[in-house]
């Protein structure tokens, strides 16, 4: 009987690279040994100086797995022919682009051709808020570099912060995420910064009678019109999480709960039964599942509609299409 029992085993080790979609941990081992080493170090390097820096490269991440899937389009730069996701109006604030162009090139130097970009933001982003003492995730290895970024599908794929509940279910549906992932995943904006240009609106001219969103708490909404002082103010920045925006944490929950939530796209989370009870759930608890929920749905958008096999191509530099 050892035989049936052998094939069994041998199952058991392939049916998860298949559930990867050809996604691999350790991937690099045999082809680029410390290729996982170089990133964290060069990771390191950069958020030891500027642990704001966090932010915006999970968000990187983000947005690129959201726009042609986790295949570095975000990073190419726009082209005499072409403009860019990077020049989309939803990039404001995407700043980190140097680490992950550091870390490139020192792969470069040690095994030319073989560590994709896509593959670097994935690494790079876990990395950076597992340094900053947040959730650590597995990041299963193996994705191809795009060839195509197009700036408005950087408008259609990702949601706006005035989305309601309805629309930000059907875009994170659209990319195999569930209700959980979305509220789980909007907990990263526990760290970081926004314009008060994605918000005025909420609380300047809420319906175009000079209004203000009345699901907001009252004393944040003059909170934010003392920072952000005109509906037009396109340059002033507010945390995201007062107080504690550099701190990876369950706060964000809190701050939703008591109708503090940012963007109309947080607030949204108590418009549904299931996300709503989330917040309650991690609110009461401070974030009692936070970490190990984000892990698992940060795995899950690392592999939304990689390319991987002959797919793609190993980019040279991260801007730039071979
Ligand atoms: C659910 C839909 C989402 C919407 C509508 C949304 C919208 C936004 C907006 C408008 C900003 C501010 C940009 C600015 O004005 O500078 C922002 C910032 C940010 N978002 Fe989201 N986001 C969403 C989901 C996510 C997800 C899934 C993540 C990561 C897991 C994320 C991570 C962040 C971070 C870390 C920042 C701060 C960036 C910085 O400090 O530079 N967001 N988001
Ligand atoms: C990308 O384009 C911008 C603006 O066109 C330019 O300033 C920048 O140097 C380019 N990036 C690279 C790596 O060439
Ligand atoms: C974002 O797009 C604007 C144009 O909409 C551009 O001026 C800016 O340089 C872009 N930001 C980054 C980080 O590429
Ligand atoms: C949500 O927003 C979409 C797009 O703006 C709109 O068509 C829809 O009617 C809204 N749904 C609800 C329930 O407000
Ligand atoms: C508020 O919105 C209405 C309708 O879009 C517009 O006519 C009005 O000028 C806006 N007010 C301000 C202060 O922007
Ligand atoms: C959501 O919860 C409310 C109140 O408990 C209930 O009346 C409603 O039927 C629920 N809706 C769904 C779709 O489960």
């Amino acid at each position: 009987m050892a035989f049936p029992r052998l094939i069994f085993f041998l199952m058991l080790a392939i049916i998860p690279i298949c559930n990867a979609q050809g996604l691999k941990l350790g991937y690099y081992e045999k082809t680029c040994p410390g290729a996982e080493a170089i990133v964290e170090k060069t990771t390191s390097h950069y958020i030891s100086r500027a642990p704001t820096l966090a932010a915006p490269l999970l968000r990187m991440h983000f947005h690129d797995c959201f726009i042609r899937g986790c295949d570095g389009s975000v990073l190419l730069n726009s082209t005499k022919n072409n403009l860019a996701e990077i020049d989309a109006i939803p990039n404001q604030s995407l700043r980190g682009f140097q680490v992950i162009e550091a870390a490139k090139s020192e792969l470069e130097q040690k095994c030319p051709g073989v560590v994709s970009c896509a593959d670097i933001l994935a690494l790079v982003a876990r990395d950076a808020i597992s340094l900053i003492k947040g959730p650590y995730w597995n990041v299963p290895l193996g994705r191809r570099d795009g060839k195509v970024s197009i700036m408005l599908e950087a408008l259609f794929n990702l949601p706006p912060p005035f989305a309601n509940i309805t629309t930000l279910k059907a875009q994170f549906a659209s990319v195999g995420l569930n209700a959980k992932d979305l509220v789980v995943l909007s907990g990263g904006h526990t760290i970081g910064n926004s314009h008060c240009s994605s918000f005025t609106s909420r609380i300047y001219n809420f319906t175009g009678k000079g209004d203000t969103d009345p699901t907001m708490d009252a004393n944040y909404v003059a909170r934010l019109k003392s920072k952000c002082t005109s509906i037009n103010d396109v340059k002033t920045i507010v945390e995201m999480d007062p107080g504690s925006f550099k701190i990876f944490d369950g706060s964000y929950y809190s701050l939703v709960e008591k109708r503090r939530g940012l963007f109309q796209s947080d607030a949204a989370l108590l418009d549904d039964n299931e996300t709503k009870a989330y917040v309650k759930l991690q609110a009461m608890s401070h974030g009692s599942t936070f970490f190990k929920d984000f892990a698992e749905s940060m795995e899950k958008m690392g592999r939304i509609g990689v390319l991987t096999g002959k797919a793609g191509e190993i980019r040279k530099r991260c801007s730039f299409i071979n």
